[in-house]
């Protein structure tokens, strides 16, 4: 009977582009094959799509719920996962996060921290270089940085920042190095007031991401890469609610004194990002 029905079904997916009809076909087999295995109550049905149509309710210019959504299921780091194959010594991708904003320039070593949070936080100094897969610098490539402070909170979410706060663009010299002084950002929960997190406290899931430096990095010729950089030691590096983590991407914050022209104590980072040529075919 059930086969039946999807057969019916499928016969009319017939629309104008191909590709709208594979994945209407697939999804339409696949909620069919999840209806047969789980057996819904009617009642179980109805109160799935309230919660769609809720999660509609909860999104706002400066909020999408359903993002949140496909981050908790982990189904942004497989479209993600799916879509960045590459050499084995490419700096992997992970995902974007609903963070991102056009970031002020910045010349090399200056500070992204600019706010209270200076004075709270952990100083560090993050530094590395633009590569190609082959170890080749890449001069002239954007770096695009973005994280939260040590209360776990970017500027558009904290009265007390000013936008750009802990955000800013770089431009790698000739030997394709970057460098900036920041604080130390902390773990952070998602929003956990709308349907995402009430499907995390259904499912017994915690709602914090690990702590972690957001980049983007272009540079002519290669293809773009967005992705991140965690640091050892987070409590939440296993269990990260965005399932973005990726063992590539952790590092030890290093213990200094002196250098890179700070005056007291700090952390430093090493972080090389290795770009994809375009066009790349294995
Ligand atoms: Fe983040």
């Amino acid at each position: 009977m059930t086969d039946k029905l999807v057969r019916q079904v499928l016969a009319q997916v017939d629309g104008p582009d191909p590709r709208v009809n594979e994945i209407v076909s697939a999804l339409v087999a696949h909620l069919h094959a999840f209806v047969a295995e789980v057996r819904p109550t009617e009642a179980e049905w109805r109160a799935g799509l309230a919660f769609l149509a809720e999660t509609g309710r909860w999104c706002t210019p400066d909020r999408d719920e359903f993002v949140l959504l496909s981050d908790m299921l982990g189904l942004t780091s497989a479209v993600d996962e799916v879509n960045h194959e590459g050499p084995e010594n490419m700096t992997p991708s992970s995902v974007e996060g609903p963070f991102h904003s056009p970031a002020p320039a910045r010349e090399p070593g200056a500070w992204l921290s600019h706010g209270p949070e200076r004075g709270r936080g952990v100083p560090m100094v993050v530094h590395g270089r633009v590569l190609d897969c082959e170890g080749v610098p890449l001069p002239g490539a954007a770096v695009d940085l973005w994280q939260a402070g040590d209360n776990g909170l970017y500027d558009s979410q904290d009265d007390a920042q000013e936008p750009g706060n802990l955000r800013g663009l770089f431009t790698t010299d000739e030997q394709g190095r970057y460098w900036f002084r920041t604080i130390r950002p902390s773990s952070y929960p998602v929003p956990a007031d709308g349907t995402a997190g009430r499907l995390l406290r259904a499912s017994g899931r915690h709602p914090m991401r690990p702590a972690h430096l957001h980049y983007q990095v272009t540079a002519p010729g290669h293809r773009p890469l967005t992705t991140h950089v965690f640091l050892a030691g987070d409590p939440y590096l296993g269990s990260d609610a965005a399932f973005a983590v990726k063992e590539e991407l952790v590092r030890r914050p290093v213990p200094r004194t002196g250098g890179w022209g700070m005056d007291g104590p700090y952390e430093e980072i090493d972080f090389d990002v290795r770009l994809v040529p375009i066009g790349w075919a294995g």
